[in-house]
């Protein structure tokens, strides 16, 4: 299974082409709306995803709400294509300078267009069809924000203190999430290479999300100074994976997201075409991308995950999966229970 996508951030659509996908995944199209309006609409984002509708087109790989087996392509019309007037001013702590080194380009717009954090809702679209098929095999993944800059736990109500804090002083918030796979059967990945080991492939996942700085799994950085007989008596501690593969646990990562660099107090960048010192100011920017970023990250790991339940019980439809999962639940189960 492999997902690709494609499309800029005020262009006419993004699109997601997700390869390798089984037959006879029933998913409504209220499904995958509910998951684009999670993301859209999670707390701490910009006026724009008001405006936004996600109002996304399936045009290939299925049949009604079922899936056929062929590649599934998904487009989702961008509300916004005005496109900003050309910029020579990168914004820090963005793709916006590296961008316009790496491709000789001195309009940063022409940076800004792809690397925007707006393309993950093509990967959410695309997610849904993962997350669907966990459902279906009776796996559950969710996600909470844990952290919210210096706020942790986080609560609703302290979350919308903490978020108007920074929005009265111009600034803005980082935190953290956690992502949970409950009832994964035990045996996917590998050990036999790194990149066959899940927590790499996750890693490779939850690190492509925009603004993701940090990854840990189960006890995670933690466990660095903590002792070898305390770490061993809680074995929830290896996050539900062992050698690079799911142990039959709870699977549990987290992952540090930066405070969105867009500032509304502004941030010292220096114009290239006149080397002139200038604030780089954003008046349109989340106060944070953390909560939406948890939602991403639930969509990239179901993809992961499914990727390897696929390679673990092969399976073009629904019902061969099925079959071979409940057949390895049973063998497995039983040698699990009488640890
Ligand atoms: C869902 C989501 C929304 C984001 N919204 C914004 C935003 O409105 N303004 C902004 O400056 N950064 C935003 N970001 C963060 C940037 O995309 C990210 O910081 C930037 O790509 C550079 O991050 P990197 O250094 O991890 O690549 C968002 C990230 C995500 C995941």
């Amino acid at each position: 299974m492999r997902y690709l996508t494609a499309g800029e951030s005020h262009g006419t659509y993004l699109s997601g082409i997700l390869e390798g996908f089984p037959a006879g995944i029933r998913i409504t199209r209220d499904y995958i709306s509910a998951q684009l309006r999670r993301r859209r609409l999670a707390p701490g984002r910009s006026p724009r995803q008001a405006k936004e509708t996600d109002d996304f087109r399936i045009i290939s790989g299925m049949s009604g709400d079922v899936t056929t087996g062929a590649p599934i392509c998904v487009l989702i019309p961008n509300a916004g294509r005005d496109l900003p007037p050309p910029s020579s001013l990168p914004r820090p702590g963005h793709a916006d300078l590296a961008g316009m080194l790496k491709y000789g380009h001195r309009n940063a717009v022409l940076i800004r267009e792809r690397a925007s954090a707006r393309e993950t809702a093509a990967r959410v679209a695309l997610g849904s069809f993962a997350l669907r098929l966990h459902e279906l095999l009776d796996i559950s993944i969710n996600s909470r924000v844990v952290r919210l800059g210096g706020l942790s736990p986080v609560t609703a109500g302290g979350a919308a203190a903490e978020m108007l804090r920074a929005r009265r002083n111009g600034d803005t918030l980082g935190g953290v999430f956690e992502v949970t796979a409950e009832n994964l059967p035990a045996g996917l990945g590998g050990y036999s290479q790194w990149d066959s080991r899940l927590g790499a492939r996750l890693g490779a996942a939850m690190m492509g999300i925009n603004g993701v700085k940090g990854f840990e799994v189960g006890g995670g950085f933690a466990l660095a100074s903590s002792r070898g007989i305390e770490a061993m008596k809680d074995p929830e501690l290896s996050g539900g994976l062992d050698g690079g593969m799911t142990n039959g646990r709870a699977l549990v990562l987290r992952c540090a997201v930066k405070p969105i660099p867009g500032l509304p107090a502004g941030a010292p960048s220096v114009d290239l075409k006149t080397f002139r010192k200038k604030l780089s100011v954003s008046l349109t920017s989340d106060i944070t991308a953390v909560f939406a970023a948890a939602v991403v990250g639930e969509h990239m790991a179901a993809l992961e995950t499914a990727g390897a339940l696929l390679e673990k019980f092969g399976g073009d439809s629904l019902s061969e999966i099925e079959r071979r999962l409940n057949e390895w639940r049973k063998t497995t189960g039983k040698i699990l229970a009488r640890l």
